[in-house]
């Protein structure tokens, strides 16, 4: 597994910390993401919703968001923190957003009373999608 045992810890805490700035009143489903960057730094997200149910941002895609606007590429890790009971895994869109920059990434799940799972992103999203650019011409 990745990462050592203190940016562990600190990117559960982050985690869990980004989830109170989730905006999700039509869910009531807060989701909180923490990042860590290939070069140590955090970089968090929440879900935001909007009245418009389908334009719901969700923690993680937004983290990779804000990494990427900030001229980061390259991830090691990335926590989740919910208020649910159970760990829970990020969506199939956060999956292959995720993807794109972070194939080989490893995602750890937290609840607020400390439970845990870990995978691989490999495990949750096997033969993702990759566009090659010639697929579809002529
Ligand atoms: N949500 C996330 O933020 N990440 C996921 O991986 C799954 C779902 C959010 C979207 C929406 O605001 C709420 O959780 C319920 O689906």
């Amino acid at each position: 597994m990745a990462g050592k045992p203190e940016s562990r810890s600190s990117l559960r805490e982050a985690a869990l910390a980004a989830m109170e700035h989730a905006y999700a009143p039509y869910s009531n489903f807060r989701v909180g993401a923490a990042l860590l960057t290939a070069d140590g730094k955090l970089v968090t997200g929440c879900n935001i919703e909007n009245s418009v149910f389908g334009l719901a941002i969700c923690a993680e895609t937004l983290a990779i968001a804000s990494a990427v606007s900030q001229g980061i590429t390259e991830f090691d890790e990335i926590a989740i923190a919910t208020e649910d009971v159970e760990p829970t895994p990020p969506c199939g869109t956060c999956r292959q957003v995720l993807s794109e920059f972070a194939p080989n990434i490893t995602i750890s799940s937290y609840t607020r009373d400390g439970k845990e799972a870990t995978w691989s992103l490999d495990e949750l999203l096997p033969h993702a999608f990759v566009l090659n650019p010639s697929r579809g011409r002529m």
